[in-house]
């Protein structure tokens, strides 16, 4: 366990289930200047609803979910998440229609499920059914590599 822990803050890597923006947090008039970091979510204008790539880390998620277009956020700046990473929306798990089209798919889970080493993940045969796992909190394209 103190293993996990110290090789999670040498890399950096901070796995943690995703928190969506309330409708309180989206209408916000003043955030704090308090530095706790979240790596924020855009969905994509066309396309899925259930993940997206498009981040960007603000202070904290008071300025996160106050920024037009941001929806949901993951704890730490997105610099502790692997570049490609895309993040899955935190409701994408109710979802339950999924195609079974083979697009390998490596789902990191969050920090719910300990691994003896590094970032902790399952192969998923596309990026719907990874996100559809509640304890997934990202992907990346391919097949694990590195992951336990
Ligand atoms: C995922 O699949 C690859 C390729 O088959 C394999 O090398 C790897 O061990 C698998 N990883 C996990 C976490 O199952
Ligand atoms: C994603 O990035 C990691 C390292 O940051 C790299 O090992 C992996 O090959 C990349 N995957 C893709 C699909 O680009």
């Amino acid at each position: 366990m103190n293993k996990i822990l110290i090789a999670l803050t040498i890399l950096g890597l901070c796995a943690a289930a995703n928190f969506k923006c309330t409708a309180e947090m989206k209408t916000a008039k003043a955030c704090t200047m308090e530095y706790m970091p979240v790596c924020g979510v855009k969905m994509a204008e066309k396309g899925s609803s259930k993940y997206s790539s498009i981040k960007a880390t603000y202070g904290n998620k008071c300025s996160a979910c106050a920024t037009e277009g941001v929806e949901f956020y993951a704890v730490g700046s997105c610099d502790e998440y692997p570049k490609n990473a895309t993040f899955c929306h935190p409701e994408a798990h109710l979802n339950l229609a999924c195609t079974r089209e083979l697009f390998p798919t490596c789902g990191l889970y969050d920090n719910s499920i300990t691994c003896d080493k590094g970032l902790c993940g399952s192969n998923f045969s596309n990026k719907c059914m990874a996100c559809t796992n509640e304890h997934v909190s990202y992907f990346m394209a391919g097949y694990c590599k590195n992951q336990k």
